[in-house]
């Protein structure tokens, strides 16, 4: 248990002691690059409650969930954006984020992907059926379509990979009502053809709109598919979206695809700035920051300390402890797990949504965040 700091006899010792205990995060770059989501925090909204209207079998491993809200007022959202959603699932609530598969204006809903394993994917999958109810919270996130003049009639172009479908359908639908014209290019990986979620949903949308241009590529496709085939690597995908330099880009996809395609594209002269991102795993967390040994978290509001084992976040090492401690993303993206250090140094993970006021004033994410030493938080 970390030691309270005791009072200094003068002024200048206690201005002296103030300042070497400046609670400020420790911030490590990671390699991944920028991403417009991480820009600005953005503030967790009111819980809302869902019903499910219909459960879609979009593919063996995908359904969507078509969702009312069961207060009558309409919950808006902007394409690209997703919702966290809190499951009762075995006494406890577990939330998670899926992104927005509609366009905006269409009924609410979101499509889950069942991973090998997976808590809340699995519980959707095998549990939730047309009437069942639950809260969400959001909309949140900022990977949607610039709102700028200037980019209206730009090209877009979009990579998305397996579940990365989501918002970038919602996004797709949602312009081509506003702009039927626009050039718009898709490169979408998949194992399989039957994998591909919302095939027709896509192959409707290009039959409707000749300036959009839909690329199909499968990793493991049957010896018949007539279409792009193999592992997908950054330059392939750079060179199948074929962008204008002055296109705007989203990638949603695994953050190495990201890395590599955003690699392929700024090589070939596509500003960074242009490129958006979205992405659906944790973070890889850089190997530096992560301590090798025990810490103690002192949660200074609740009185309650916990040991951070190594490897461990201070959210996960948090919720362990069986403290009640906000999140949502899990990925630094929504600041829903913000907490003040008020001593101890703390190693964040990067790039993340806190604003540089947040970070001199002290605040870390609980989701990215690690223990270097014994720590209190102001929660
Ligand atoms: C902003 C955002 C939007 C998202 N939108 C969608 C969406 O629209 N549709 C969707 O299906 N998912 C989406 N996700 C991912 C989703 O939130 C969950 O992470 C995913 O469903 C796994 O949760 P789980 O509880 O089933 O798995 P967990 O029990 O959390 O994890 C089980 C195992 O799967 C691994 N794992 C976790 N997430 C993934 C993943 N995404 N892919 C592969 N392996 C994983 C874990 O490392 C672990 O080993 C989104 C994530 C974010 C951050
Ligand atoms: S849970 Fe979203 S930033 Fe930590």
């Amino acid at each position: 248990m970390p030691s309270l700091p005791t009072v200094p006899r003068s002024l200048a010792a206690r201005v002296a002691q103030l300042h070497r205990r400046k609670p400020l995060p420790v911030t490590v770059a990671r390699p991944d690059g920028p991403s417009r989501r991480w820009a600005q925090s953005a503030t967790t909204s009111a819980r809302r409650h869902v019903r499910v209207a219909e459960v879609i079998h979009e593919t063996v491993d995908a359904v969507t969930l078509v969702l009312e809200v069961t207060d009558g007022r309409p919950l808006e959202f902007r394409a690209g954006q997703y919702l966290t959603h809190c499951f009762d699932i075995d006494g406890a609530t577990v939330k998670r984020a899926y992104s927005i598969c509609a366009a905006e204006g269409d009924r609410l809903a979101c499509t889950v992907k069942a991973i090998d394993g997976g808590v809340v994917s699995g519980f959707v999958h095998r549990k939730v059926a047309a009437g069942y109810e639950y809260a969400v919270l959001g909309p949140t996130g900022e990977f949607v379509l610039p709102d700028v003049d200037e980019n209206d009639s730009v090209p877009l172009a979009f990579l998305a990979a397996g579940s990365g479908i989501t918002p970038v359908i919602s996004m797709i639908e949602t312009e081509l009502r506003q702009q039927p014209e626009r050039e718009i290019s898709l490169v979408y990986a998949s194992r399989r053809q039957s994998e591909i979620i919302f095939a027709r949903r896509l192959s409707a949308l290009a039959a409707a709109h000749p300036r959009l241009r839909v690329v199909h590529v499968l990793s493991q496709p049957a010896p018949e598919w007539p279409g792009e085939a193999g592992r997908l690597t950054g330059e392939r995908a750079a060179a199948l979206l074929a962008p204008r330099r002055d296109a705007q880009i989203f990638l949603c996809a695994p953050t190495g695809l990201m890395d590599s395609t955003t690699a392929a594209l700024t090589d070939a002269g596509v500003a960074v700035s242009r490129i958006h991102r979205e992405r659906f795993y944790a973070a890889p967390q850089h190997t530096r920051t992560v301590p090798t040994q025990p810490h103690d978290v002192q949660f200074r509001a609740s009185g309650r300390t916990v040991t951070q084992q190594p490897g461990e976040t201070i959210l996960e090492a948090g919720l362990r402890g069986g403290l009640k401690l906000n999140f949502s993303c899990t990925v630094g993206g929504c600041a829903a797990c913000k907490l003040k250090v008020i001593s101890g140094a703390v190693a964040v993970d990067e790039p993340n949504c806190l604003s540089e006021q947040e970070r001199s004033e002290g605040y870390i994410l609980s989701c990215s965040a690690y223990a270097q030493e014994s720590v209190v938080l102001d929660a």
